[in-house]
């Protein structure tokens, strides 16, 4: 058995069609999977569906509203009727509101905790069943250093984040049964659209990044296949309801 190889796989990346969706991506077809690009922006999946078939395993890309689950439902519905099975599900979607506490409205928190927390719960749910028939599985839950520290700017973000490392070991509670690994990731500081706007908005964050990081640099879309290939694989078999940082060593830091 080839501990990280993932031939023949079907793997679904919510966000998958930028930034550390499509890097988590990449590394999944390099490793053998086949992929379902599951977001809402058709444009830019068509372009992600173009690089990824460079690594000869099949792409298809969905039109989905993670936050949805009528639309998650139909998604899922599509990766079976196609592929005929799920084994690997990246709930990676998310979205960042950045204000201050006193002046969110209610809107603007479910956005962010309904895109990035409840698509995670909308999502494992409507795969389970897939999984489960297959014999396992693996879900990955996109965290970040937001699960762990707070923020004066990103409440609702914070909220979510440290609700995915909860969710990440109750789903592994729940389904270990079912030879189903859950597990979570928490990203450090990545360069993508995400993040360029925090750096429009949030002085000095270039600076405390690149401080606070031990690698003294922003992490690359590419720094994050590696998990996931570890993540998605039999490597990782004895291995459920962790909280893994991806972080070039920012949490551990203090000065
Ligand atoms: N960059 C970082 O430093 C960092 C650090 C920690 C954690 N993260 C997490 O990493 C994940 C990806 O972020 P990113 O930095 O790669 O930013 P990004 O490039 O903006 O990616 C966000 C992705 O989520 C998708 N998305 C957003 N809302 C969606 C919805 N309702 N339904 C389906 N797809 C949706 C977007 O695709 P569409 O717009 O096409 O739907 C996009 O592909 C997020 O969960 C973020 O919180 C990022």
């Amino acid at each position: 058995m080839k501990l990280f190889d993932l031939s023949g796989k079907v793997a679904i990346v919510t966000g998958g069609n930028g930034g550390i969706g499509l890097g988590m991506a990449e590394g999944l077809a390099e490793a053998g999977a086949n992929i379902v690009i599951a977001a809402r922006n058709q444009e830019k999946s068509a372009q992600a569906v173009r690089l990824l078939k460079k690594h000869g395993t099949k792409v298809l890309a969905l039109s989905c509203d993670v936050a949805e689950p009528e639309s998650v439902k139909a998604m899922v519905e599509s990766v079976i009727a196609h592929f005929g099975a799920i084994h690997i599900l990246v709930n990676n979607a998310g979205i960042n509101i950045r204000k201050p506490a006193e002046d969110l409205s209610f809107e603007e928190w479910r956005k962010v905790l309904s895109t990035n927390l409840d698509s995670a719960f909308i999502c494992s749910q409507a795969c389970y069943p897939h999984m489960k028939s297959a014999g396992g599985g693996k879900i990955l839950n996109n965290g970040s250093m937001l699960s762990i520290f707070g923020s004066s700017w990103g409440a609702p973000y914070s909220a979510s984040k440290g609700g995915m490392v909860q969710l990440t070991k109750s789903l592994a509670a729940a389904w270990a049964k079912d030879n189903i690994q859950v597990n979570c990731f928490l990203p450090g500081f990545i360069e993508t659209p995400l993040t360029e706007t925090a750096r429009a908005q949030i002085p000095d964050v270039d600076e405390k990044v690149v401080n606070n990081t031990m690698a003294k640099r922003w992490g690359q879309p590419e720094d994050m296949k590696g998990i996931a290939i570890f993540l998605a694989s039999s490597a990782s078999d004895f291995i459920t309801a962790t909280a893994i940082p991806v972080d070039g060593g920012f949490s551990a830091l203090l000065y």
